[in-house]
């Protein structure tokens, strides 16, 4: 223990030392003036009966509370403040699901280093933040949080978010600790259905589950949070196999956990703790530290230390982690350390702004582009349509700090002689719909192309937001049908928080691009991508479902015995009699307006040992017109192995930028930990034998070559 921490511990009462397991909400602040009055939360402060709080959006309300608190609190202990900074702080980024279409951690780590200097401006110590929910259901409207479908893609992209946000010291001025969520495999949720039943087996979870949350904790990550669901029966906070045996044991995590919201009183309703007394003894022997709004550890931990049923070296271990993370961050030296009075000039930043922008041109996929629909010429007359383009809300859910005022409509920006604007519809049922469409149709008579603004609001997608259908909602379908019959370019803009169901549109519209919520900046982004100042490069980091029925359906599935290698079994095959086995877009996939040719692919050698690595090499050469990104993409596939093992799985992706008509040589190192895998006990597995590897622009692509690792 740090001597600090040691010596304050040793004048604690036990009672002082529980109220540094609370974290507490104020759901609702009275203030007179600027100032707040006396309520219940002044009442913790004087009895030393909270360690932290949550979502207090005004940095003077923070300001004032750690004052009571520092003169009223008996050690002089400071409360550290948390809020949920997913995709931005003031300034809104793409939602998470879309900055993972960039594949470009480096863009990530930007971000939140600029969020965490954001919210460190407006005394906050602690992000909710990164997600790493691996997710194979768009049903679930957390899917807009999370890294996508691919353990590595989530490993690689959850690193560069608590890299950015923690930087190299939680000391520094602007890092902010990050708190990996929700532990374990709350993506996994049967039906797609928030907060449902999750029931995978060890193998998945290793396998597929456990690799983003073991990277943050790779690089230090302060703190994980206990997910509301339950694995193999047992809910999250008190399942001792995912807590003890695998977060503390295997992960060797020192930080704290600290529970979601209530969820340790969510255990009596998963039936798995009788009462609270119960919860706060299980929650406890998980090595759980902080409770989120719950208080069974402060109604009941000193009777469970009386009875002699848990030892005060537990409750110890807890609040040492607690204090350690406050000393960690530097406040002990200065408890208003993140309290600026001036930090309304310390948000939304022109460098911020931009920043936001540039990721909304990396976030967004451009599905399809025929008949060269996209670009629009600037000369071009243009019908700007859709429930989308008069409003503001275009940050996605989880943007709890920001506010919408500062973004900008499309019909503000696009506004141009050659641009009509017709809203169409709304984005969900409206009696004044059937007008608005026989209104669109009148108002684009005379246009060359339209532009279609569709998708989701902003609530749709996001915690309890699940859904059963993934059409387009209210009339949005009928808009496009009616455009439709006057035989021109319909190029389709979605703004979602999720996968939806693009079939028809893939059919129908003469372009599609995907956008996500792209956040503060969306608008001009959206504005400079479809005029051609910015050329979009998002990978899809989700396959996109054919029909919601082929749910889930993800790129790096197994194989099934049927159809077997030797070609019978016609007819009993593991398949649809309606529809493909594969999606309709594919994890990795997404267009340019150019071309890039991947050629001259050379391997160092074809053999793999635990000396030698291979080199792969090749030339990406940009063929079209426009300068662009292109991701190159490297998957591997054991060719037979010990368990079933997916046909291919992605290991490494470069992103690179080539100018028009040049080209950029891209390599990749291969070694034995690219073919490894963690078996159902969390051991790594490194297995002899032949494996394929593909190198491509998006997951559909076929086989490189062979490569054979012996140890
Ligand atoms: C969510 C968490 C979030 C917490 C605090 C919960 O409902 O599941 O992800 O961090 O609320 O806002």
């Amino acid at each position: 223990m740090e001597p600090f921490i040691q010596e304050l511990m040793s004048k604690m009462s036990t009672k002082e030392k529980i109220g540094q397991l609370f974290q507490s909400n104020i759901p609702e602040f009275k203030v007179e003036g600027n100032v707040l009055v006396e309520q219940d939360i002044h009442k913790l402060i004087r009895n030393n009966e909270v360690g932290s709080l949550i979502a207090i959006k005004d940095p003077r309300i923070i300001k004032q509370l750690q004052e009571y608190n520092m003169e009223h609190s008996k050690h002089k202990i400071p409360l550290f403040v948390a809020e949920d900074i997913i995709h931005g702080c003031k300034t809104i980024f793409p939602i998470n699901l879309g900055l993972a279409c960039s594949f470009n951690e480096s863009l990530i780590e930007k971000i939140a280093q600029t969020s965490a200097y954001e919210a460190t401006s407006m005394g906050i110590n602690l992000t909710f933040s990164p997600m790493a929910d691996l997710v194979r259901d768009p049903r679930w409207g957390r899917v807009m949080e999370s890294n996508g479908e691919d353990p590595y893609l989530n490993k690689v992209l959850t690193k560069a978010y608590v890299n950015g946000y923690q930087q190299d010291s939680l000391k520094n001025k602007h890092a902010i600790g990050a708190c990996v969520k929700h532990f374990a495999a709350y993506g996994a949720s049967e039906s797609g259905r928030e907060y449902n039943t999750v029931d995978i087996s060890r193998q998945a979870l290793w396998y597929n589950y456990l690799s983003g949350y073991q990277s943050a904790i790779d690089n230090n990550v302060a703190s994980v949070m206990t997910a509301f669901n339950t694995f193999e029966g047992v809910a999250a906070s008190v399942n001792s196999y995912l807590m003890n045996d695998v977060l503390r044991e295997k992960f060797n995590f020192k930080g704290f956990v600290i529970t979601d919201f209530t969820a340790t009183y969510e255990c009596i309703d998963h039936k798995v703790c009788k009462d609270n007394k119960d919860a706060a003894l299980k929650t406890l022997n998980c090595q759980v530290d902080h409770e989120m709004v719950s208080q069974t550890y402060q109604e009941n931990l000193a009777t469970l230390l009386e009875e002699g049923r848990i030892s005060e070296q537990q409750i110890d271990q807890a609040c040492y982690r607690i204090l350690k993370f406050k000393f960690d961050c530097g406040l002990f030296d200065d408890p208003f350390k993140n309290c600026y009075d001036d930090f309304e000039d310390r948000i939304l930043q022109p460098e911020a702004l931009q920043l936001s922008k540039e990721a909304a041109y990396q976030s967004c996929v451009l599905l399809k582009n025929t008949e060269n629909a996209l670009p629009l010429g600037d000369n071009e007359k243009v019908g700007i349509v859709g429930p989308h383009i008069d409003v503001l809300e275009h940050n996605g859910n989880w943007s709890v700090m920001a506010d919408s005022k500062n973004n900008y409509k499309i019909t503000d920006i696009f506004k141009n002689d050659n641009i009509i604007f017709s809203k169409g519809c709304h984005l969900t049922e409206d009696s004044s719909d059937k007008e608005l469409i026989n209104q669109a149709v009148i108002d684009c008579a005379n246009v060359d192309k339209i532009v279609l603004f569709v998708g989701e609001p902003e609530i749709m997608s996001g915690e309890a937001t699940s859904r059963a259908y993934l059409n387009l909602p209210g009339n949005q379908q009928r808009l496009f049908e009616a455009l439709l019959e006057l035989n021109k370019p319909i190029i389709l803009v979605v703004l979602a928080g999720r996968p939806l169901e693009m079939k028809y549109y893939e059919d129908n519209a003469t372009a599609i691009l995907y956008a996500w919520f792209l956040g503060t900046m969306s608008s001009p982004a959206l504005k400079d991508i479809l005029f051609g100042k910015a050329n979009p490069s998002g990978k899809l980091s989700m396959s996109f479902p054919y029909t919601v029925g082929q749910i889930p359906v993800y790129y790096n599935q197994l194989n099934t015995g049927r159809p077997s290698a030797s070609g019978s079994y016609e007819q009993y095959r593991s398949s649809y009699i309606d529809i493909p086995n594969g999606p309709l877009y594919p994890f990795g996939y997404g267009l340019s307006y150019t071309s890039f040719k991947l050629e001259d692919i050379t391997f160092s050698s074809l053999s793999l040992s635990n000396s030698n690595s291979i080199e792969i090499k090749l030339t990406v050469t940009n063929t079209g017109l426009y300068d662009g990104y292109e991701v190159v993409q490297l998957y591997v596939g054991a060719l037979y192995d010990d368990i079933s093992r997916p046909n291919k799985e992605l290991k490494g992706f470069k992103k690179v930028f080539v100018k028009q008509n040049e080209s950029i040589e891209v390599k990749f190192e291969l070694t034995k930990e690219e073919l490894s895998y963690y078996n159902s006990k969390g051991e790594i597995i490194y297995s002899e034998g032949n494996y394929n590897i593909f190198i491509g622009t998006d997951s559909d692509t076929s086989i490189t070559n062979v490569i054979n690792y012996t140890k």
